[in-house]
This record gives C-alpha cells, structure tokens and sequence, in this order.
C-alpha cells in the first residue's frame, strides 16, 4: 500500500506544482511544500487561517507570515543550491500517513537533507531538521534564519515589522495593515551562527572534512496577539508527538482500495488534502484553496458547504459541526451584505472571510492581455450560496440526528435565510415566485432569470424551515416568513424532452460542443464568460449546475431525469473548474454509467498530483490545491460508488464498485467511536467498531 508521494528529480518548472503537492498543514498553519534555499519567486508561504489584511485599496487577503525554514550552503564561496545550479539527485517526498515532508538533494560539493513537520500535536508549532554532509574539505558557509522574504499577492501586509535576536531564538512581531499583532518566533539549534541586523539570519562559518557532517534543527511558533514560548522539548519528541496526532485524525477516516493501487493512493492522497485542512479547536471553515496560499484571497466558498462538509460529516463530525457554526457566526455580515444591497435577510458572502462580509470584487478576473478587469457580478449575483448554507445545515441535521445546532443558531441562519430569498424573488401575475438576475454555478452565464440550480435550491430553503422550525415559537414578524414558505409557488424552470433548462433562454443559445467553441480563442488564457467570452453566449457552461442539482437532490428526481440531463449537460461542459467532476461522478454512478463517472472520480482524485489544472483565470493566478475536488473524490467514491447513506447516525450502503476493485474498506467516526466499513464487488458489505 503506497502512502508516500516521491519526486526524484529536480524539475525548475514544477516549483509552482511542488509547492502545493507537498504541502504540509495542520487546520491552523500551512506551509508550502518549497526547497529551504527557495524565496518569494518561487512562492513560499507559511500561511495562517482565519486571519486577514488589506493593503490600501488591493485584494483583502489572508496573511504569509516569515519563513524560519529558510536555508543556503556555499562551499568555498560558490552558493550550492538548486537555485544555482542542477543537483545531481533529488528527491522530495511526503509521507501521507504521518504528516511529514523531506528532501534531499545531492551536489558535488555536499549533500543537503531536511525533515519538516506542521504540528498536528500543537497547531502553532513546526519544526524541520536540516542535515549537511560535506563532500569535500573546505570552508563551508551556512545562511539560516527567520527570512522576510516572503510570497504575498497582494501585500505587504505588514504595516511595521520588528526582528530581533536573542540567542538561539529569532522573534518577529508584525503589526498588519488592520492593526492585527502576528508573532513568530523560531529557534535555531546546533549551527553557531552570527546573527546579521540587515537581513535578520544567521551565518555560520566553518572548516568540514569531507563526510563530515552538520545539523541544524529549527523550531518554530506562530501566534495572534501575544506571543507564547517555544516548548522546551526536542525536534524528535516533537516530531514523534504530530505524527501520533494526525495517525490518530487519520486513522478515523482511512480508506483502502483492493484491486486499484493508483485509485488508493490518489483517494489516500485526497484525504490528506482535506484532513489536513480541519481545525477542531476553532469556529473556522476552509478556505478554496486551503492552506496553499492567497489565491482566492483564502475565502470560504460554497466549496465547503457543498464538497468539504459531507467529507467531515464521516471523517470527523466536530469538524463538520465548525464549519456549520462558521456560518453562524459569520449570519451578521451576510445580513449586512443583504442590506448594503437593498435585501432583507441574510445573503452569504460568496467569498467569505472571517466577518462574513463580502471580499469577492467586481475586478476578480482580468483580461491576460490588456491586465483590464474584466468585470464579473459572483459577488453581488451567486445568490445561490445562502442556499447552500441552509442545503448543508439539513443534511448534516439528516446525517448525524445533532439538532442542537439549530439552537447554536442555525435556526435563524435558516430564518434569515428563507427571508432574503423572499426579497429577493418576484411574483408573477399566475403567482408563481421568480428569481432574477442571478448567476448560479455555472458562472460563464452572467446575470440570467429563474436559474434553475438557483430556483430549486431557495424552494428548497422553504421546506428546510417548515422541516425544523416551529411557527409557536416565532415572533410575530418571522411568523410571516413561516407563513410565506408553507404557501410559496416557486416557478419552475423550463424543461424540453425532460431536460431542465439551465435558465430561461438558454436552449435558444448557440448550440456548440466544447472542442469547436475552444478554437474561437484568441488568448489560451482568455475568460470564457463575462460580458464578452467565448461560452457567454452559447450553451457551454462552466461546470455542472442543473447536473449539480441532480447529484445533491438524488430523491427528488426520477431516474429518467437524471439520465436525460446528464446526457444534455455532459457535452456542453467545460469543466472549467475543479468541482465539476464529482458531481458527474455522483450523478453518473446513480444512472449506470460507471465507466465515465470512474474517470470523473479520477479526474477529482489526481487533481493536485498531476497539477493539470488551470493556474489562471483570466490574468488572475488561481494555482493551489483543490480541498473541494479532493473532498469531492471521496465523495464519489463513498456516497457515489458505495451508495453510503448516513440517516441520524446509521449508515447504510449500496455498494457498486468500479470494475477490477475487490474491497473498499473505510473508517468513519461517530460519537468517539470509530467504526470500520468493509465493502464487496458483489455487493455485500459489513460494519464493525475498530479500535486504534
Ligand atoms: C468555481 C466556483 C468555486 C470557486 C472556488 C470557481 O472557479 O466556479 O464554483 O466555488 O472556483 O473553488
């Protein structure tokens, strides 16, 4: 069973890739899978979540905090690094399941080795070990340290910074441009470095025999507001202590594949994306990108409720129940967002920060060969997100039988929610309610009326708050909206031979397969939507949207629904983004076409190993991981393939597994108890409770 991801050669091209694929996190800290001896070209980034800053008028975004992993060798002053010139070995590895990054690379003059961990024990803490052998007599100069140099987007975020050295330690303390106080603070041990004012590092000099070696163990801590002290206890304790941690997160949500190794480690590989990416301690949610980095200003997106929350619901339902309270607490700044519009209710951020005000801008896409904006309404028109967060809240009410949230205040998310679709909606003179000028999932569509991802999932708003609200327990004014859901007539989309009309129009668009449409491009990197894109104004959609709605509302559509949208919608998508493919895997699965939907399964599960995504939209960098599509493999694999059904904490399976697989066997967790599923080709399966 392979659980370790190897790269054994030294490629300058895959910098960007490498940095995501073997990035290490912990659901607090994240830190870019890049070379010591790497800068901010090649993009490295210690990121933290949850903390945001914005610089004069550019993007709001999440911080990158100083590197304490940075590390150059110069043999007789002659830098020895990848940087300058080609290694004669190299490998970078990541063990999946332990949680720990190492790389080694050989030149002729010494050979370097590094083991990195983010703490999965103490969600402040990393450490690496850096190991140098000499492999010829000589000086040797060493420069190491707590390094600025860092990869921000759209910074620099830090309005005042202060190093200093005392010792062994490096502290940093930086004051954000929004007056937040970040604190770093690293210490370097077994190097006797002098320490330099200018650059904040250390430099150490020394004469080495060839075989002679040299160890340089950093450890480091990241803090809000105040800094703490590092722990007294070594880098290996330290190191032994994550690993325990995350075996643990792990071991409560393994899968292992028979009879498909490259399906089992891609599916093993996509469970570390997102299990590094959960954080228990703190109300949070995750991020587009996760840990990777800024791109997508390291904004919550309807990824989390929709691809992320089912995941956790298995994996970890502590997890699962923060993400929902995320949105909880986060209820004010959509009720602002709505108000600041012209809405009642609560209208959710479609990038959401920590306040839940809106950081998605109209400038969000640019055009790659003029740099122009071009505009885009996500924003202020992707209204489908507050019905997202309620879809989410009642699955997970569904899944784990936990209504206490709603009394956490997922009832008036719900209220809020169900309020602003009212005021948003129009009726018509038959009394049927429409929703106008909106933009659903498949975002090439800008600005159309009565989409139908978007019309169902606010209907759906409605019976949610008829399933767990009390119109006793109302105050008079929220009695109305009670009111107002039990007799809503929501208008229903267009349909043609049982294929739902993604919004009003557009069968009367051009009628043009992916393949033919892509050749009208001037620019590879053009956007395809927008006022003037290439998809804008034909039927080539971005990504599942009606096929989407089928794939999350299985019970609400016949099977001969699912076949004719499926096969409609299937030619006409781009999968111009990441999430797409397990949405067809889900649908596909239920409709019989397996083959497609494995291939749509592997498509999600490779995602950030083979790194075939798109890196820009427009001129707008949107590299990173892909938590989402990683999530999504899982599900299709574990909802889709398995039929896996969770009802108040029972769960039940339909197990239909791809062709060549013998067994899939999964770990699931509910209430502290972690219980072992074993699934068969012939369709038997068993559930039994496991211990670690
Ligand atoms: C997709 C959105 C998604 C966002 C973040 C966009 O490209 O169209 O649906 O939420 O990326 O993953």
């Amino acid at each position: 069973m392979k659980r370790e991801l190897v790269v054994t050669a030294y490629r300058k091209e895959d910098i960007i890739l490498d940095g995501n694929r073997f990035l290490l996190a912990n659901g607090h800290l994240g830190y870019r899978g890049t070379l010591e001896e790497y800068g901010k070209e090649q993009l490295v980034s210690l990121t933290i979540a949850g903390v945001y800053d914005q610089y004069q008028d550019q993007w709001r975004e999440n911080l990158s905090l100083p590197n304490p992993f940075y590390f150059k060798a110069h043999y007789e002053g002659k830098e020895i690094s990848v940087l300058a010139e080609e290694p004669l070995s190299h490998k970078t590895s990541l063990d999946i399941a332990k949680a720990v990054y190492q790389r080694e690379s050989e030149f002729e003059e010494l050979s370097i080795s590094s083991t990195r961990f983010v703490s999965h024990d103490d969600d402040a803490l990393l450490g690496e070990r850096i190991e140098v052998v000499a492999k010829q007599a000589g000086t040797y100069r060493f420069r190491y340290g707590l390094s600025t140099d860092i990869y921000e987007i759209h910074g620099p975020h830090f309005a005042s910074m202060k190093v200093e050295s005392k010792g062994r330690q490096t502290s940093f303390r930086g004051v954000t441009n929004e007056g937040k106080s970040m604190y770093v603070l690293a210490q370097f041990d077994g190097l006797e470095g002098t320490y330099e004012e200018e650059t904040g590092l250390y430099e150490a000099e020394m004469k080495l025999k060839a075989g002679q070696k040299v160890a340089l163990d950093i450890l480091a801590r990241v803090d809000e507001d105040k800094p703490e002290p590092l722990p007294k206890k070594g880098f290996e304790e330290l190191l032994d202590a994550s690993i325990r941690a995350y075996e643990k997160k792990l071991y409560a949500c393994q899968v292992e594949i028979e009879g498909d190794d490259e399906l089992d480690f891609e599916i093993a590989y996509s469970i570390y994306h997102v299990l590094i990416l959960g954080d228990k301690k703190r109300v949070r949610s995750i991020a587009a990108r996760g840990l990777s980095g800024q791109t997508y200003k390291g904004a919550v997106f309807w990824d989390t409720e929709i691809f992320l929350l089912p995941f956790y619901v298995l994996a970890d339902p502590e997890v699962a129940r923060n993400l929902l309270l995320y949105r909880i607490h986060t209820l004010e700044g959509a009720k602002q967002k709505a108000k600041s519009l012209g809405y009642s209710g609560a209208y959710y951020a479609w990038e959401s920060q920590d306040s839940g005000l809106e950081a998605c801008r109209s400038d969000n896409v640019t055009d790659p060969v003029t740099g122009e904006p071009v505009i885009t309404y996500f924003g202020t028109k992707q209204i489908h997100i507050s019905a997202d967060v309620v879809y989410a809240i009642d699955r997970y009410i569904e899944a784990t039988g936990d209504l206490s949230i709603l009394k956490e205040g997922a009832d008036k998310v719900i209220l809020e929610v169900a309020r602003f679709f009212f005021s948003y909606s129009f009726i018509d003179k038959a009394g049927n309610r429409h929703l106008k000028d909106v933009i659903g999932p498949d975002e090439y569509h800008e600005r159309v009326d009565d989409e139908a991802f978007t019309l169902l999932m606010a209907e759906r708003v409605g019976k949610v708050l008829l399933k767990y609200l009390h119109v006793k327990d109302l105050s008079e004014e929220d009695a109305k909206i009670y009111r107002l859901c039990e007799k809503a007539n929501w208008a229903k989309p267009r349909e043609k031979n049982g294929v739902i009309e993604e919004f009003k129009g557009y069968f009367d668009l051009e009628d043009i397969d992916v393949v033919s449409l892509k050749k009208r491009l001037v620019h590879s990197q053009d956007y395809w939507g927008g006022k003037d894109g290439i998809a804008t104004k034909t039927q080539v959609i971005k990504q599942a949207d009606v096929v989407a709605l089928l794939a999350l509302c299985p019970e609400d559509f016949t099977l001969k629904a699912k076949k004719a949208n499926y096969e409609y919608y299937f030619p006409r998508t781009e999968h111009g983004s990441s999430l797409s493919a397990s949405m067809h895997c889900l649908l596909g699965v239920s409709i019989g076409r397996e083959e497609e939907a494995y291939r749509f399964l592997r498509s999600s599960s490779g995602i950030d190993i083979r790194g075939a995504e798109k890196l820009f939209a427009g001129g707008v960098y949107i590299g990173g991981t892909h938590p989402a599509a990683n999530a999504g493999a899982y599900l299709g694999l574990i909802y889709g393939f398995l039929g896996a059904h969770l009802q108040e904490g029972v769960l039940s399976l339909r197990p239909q597994l791809p062709k060549g697989i013998t067994k899939v066997t999964f770990h699931y967790q509910r209430k502290n108890k972690v219980y072992e599923v074993s699934a068969y080709s012939d369709g038997r399966y068993q559930i039994k409770e496991t211990k670690l």
